[in-house]
């Protein structure tokens, strides 16, 4: 990589001081800065600019930094810049050309593991923008991190198990339903009506107690009901994720956890990590030299059923223990109104099992959509459904376009367009959706981006079979040595895919791809592409414009289109 030839250089020549290496914020200011001149001025009470004009005049001399680097020049306070070659961006763009949809890959996490939980939508309910949400953003950065050189599985958490079973197999019983010919929405509205009459009718109460300690004791017919309930979930759940292009490689459910539950209490009991909380429950208490740091988690109801925490825990448990599950990183991409219950979750683990103190776990939270300010809510009935929002993109889509798309397109650009929207922002901010800014063709949208890989296709199809050929002395204007320093140095380099991966946040990647975007716009409103001396190098910025586009977009889960 280029900027550890840099960072190298710098370590050599004068010693491991704590400095930075960094892009600047101003594009003249050179493709690379470091504050090393700064940081040791202070140390040795110099002068940072006289200091920084000695310490350039020593990197002058380092043959491997030189072989990169055009320029060094002090500026500003102190901060020293470097110019690289564009001989360097040339080879750099030819080597991005020739590694087609892995042209943004980072290998930073080669050699680890990681989970990503994502979507877990509860069976017998619908899903909600929160899941749709969490597949999204979940399945993104699934993406990021097969794109950094790690081994990445994903689990799928279903909600199957709790006592809401109870009240849904009562209330089948009760009507003698027959579930198979139900759909999500309407086993959903059962539960709500059961929910509302136990307020009137406290008795049904327990006739759901005792239909949830059947399911649970395996009694055949709360069983069946159980299973019919997951077969229609699951029908109409997939076909979501086959809209949405998402797969999962492990999809277990609560209900798994059953089993595990048992030896966790005890266990939990006997490390004294659970006490027995007032009236019989068992709870794991939070607390440090006498002091409370968070409210404390109910591992086991009074009445002796378990709780969605422990139940976590259990999860916990599988995933450590199992080699196909068990990773460096977990990420559980779930809304923010869960912060608290996966901090217990994760603090628990790790008063329990020793293992889980060498594991990172990380909840990505993400915060509240709303429509024309208003919370949807399945209670109340207002939640859209999104075979409706992938309807509706696709005629929207249909309207923006140019030229005649097919309904595959549209289908393409307006699922393109509702995904982009939920990533380019960073994932814990509320937001209100908005049609015309999620399809706006001026803005930082997935069909701007999708017209952009249009356009460079339309050039490149202007020449078909051209090979590219281009010498490496050729000297780049500045036009085309801004988006070639973009391409490479921000992108080809890994550091897009490594930022976003790190920072969990996929909205670094649209942000690194609009950004590129208007750089290429500049560059083609400028420079003449076809028929030019110049025009294999120009040729070859429009292709890996294009592909960077296209595998930029394949990682957000985001189609390309030909024409629109
Ligand atoms: N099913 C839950 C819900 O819809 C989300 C599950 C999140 N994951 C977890 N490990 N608790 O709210």
């Amino acid at each position: 990589m280029i900027k550890e030839v840099i960072k190298k250089s710098i370590e050599e020549t004068f010693g491991s001081v704590n400095f930075s290496v960094e892009h600047p914020g101003k594009e003249e200011m050179g493709d690379y800065s470091t504050n090393i001149a700064m940081v040791m001025a202070k140390q040795l009470g110099k002068n940072p600019r006289e200091l920084g004009e000695e310490l350039v005049s020593r990197l002058l001399k380092d043959e491997r930094l030189m072989e990169v680097v055009e320029r060094i020049e002090v500026a500003g306070p102190g901060f020293i810049n470097f110019w690289i070659k564009d001989r360097i961006l040339i080879e750099g763009l030819k080597e991005m050309f020739g590694k087609d949809g892995h042209c943004l890959d980072s290998d930073f996490m080669a050699g680890k593991k990681v989970l990503v939980e994502y979507s877990s939508p509860n069976i017998a309910k619908r899903f909600s923008v929160g899941h749709l949400r969490s597949t999204i953003i979940g399945q993104a950065l699934f993406n990021l991190y097969r794109h950094s050189g790690a081994e990445v599985t994903n689990d799928n958490h279903l909600g199957d198990w709790g006592t809401q079973f109870g009240m849904i197999i009562a209330a089948i019983e009760e009507k003698n339903l027959e579930v198979t010919k139900m759909s999500v929405t309407e086993l959903e509205n059962l539960y709500v009506e059961f929910n509302q009459r136990i307020a009137e009718t406290p008795e049904l109460k327990d006739k759901a107690r005792e239909a949830f300690a059947r399911l649970e004791k395996g009694d055949s017919s709360a069983r069946k009901i159980w299973q019919e309930c997951i077969g229609v979930s699951m029908k109409e759940f997939d076909e979501i994720y086959r809209k949405l292009g998402v797969e999962f490689e492990h999809e277990n459910g609560e209900s798994i956890y059953e089993k595990i539950m048992p030896g966790i209490i005890k266990e939990a009991l006997e490390s004294e990590v659970a006490v027995e909380g007032e009236r019989g429950a068992l709870i794991v208490k939070f607390e440090k030299d006498g002091k409370e740091y968070m409210p404390p988690a109910m591992l086991r109801k009074a009445d002796g059923t378990t709780t969605y925490f422990t139940r976590d825990l259990a999860t916990i448990r599988k995933r450590l223990d199992e080699p196909d599950l068990k990773s460096d990183i977990y990420i559980y991409e779930v809304g923010s109104e869960q912060t608290l219950h996966f901090r217990q979750v994760f603090e628990a683990a790790k008063l329990l099992w020793e293992e889980a103190k060498e594991v990172e776990f990380k909840h990505v939270a993400h915060g509240l959509m709303t429509f024309g300010g208003e919370k949807m809510s399945t209670r109340k009935g207002t939640t859209i459904k999104l075979e409706d929002v992938i309807y509706k993109a696709g005629e929207e889509a249909k309207l923006i376009a140019k030229n005649e798309v097919t309904d595959n397109s549209a289908e393409k650009i307006g699922l393109g367009a509702v995904k982009y929207n939920e990533l380019r922002r960073s994932p814990e901010i509320n937001y209100d959706f908005k049609w015309e800014e999620a399809l706006s063709m001026e803005g930082n949208s997935g069909p701007y981006l999708q017209y952009v890989y249009v356009r460079t296709k339309g050039i490149l199809g202007k020449l078909k079979n051209q090979k590219l050929e281009i010498k490496n002395e050729v000297r780049l204007n500045e036009d085309e040595r801004r988006l070639a320093s973009w391409l490479v140095l921000r992108i080809g380099e890994g550091e897009m895919v490594e930022s976003a991966a790190k920072n969990f946040a996929p909205h670094l990647v649209c942000q690194t791809l609009f950004e590129l975007s208007q750089k290429f716009n500049g560059f083609y409103d400028r420079n003449r592409v076809i028929g030019v001396e110049e025009q294999e190098l120009r040729l070859l910025l429009v292709a890996v414009t294009g592909l960077v586009i296209k595998s930029g977009l394949a990682v957000l889960g985001i189609e390309t289109v030909e024409k629109m």
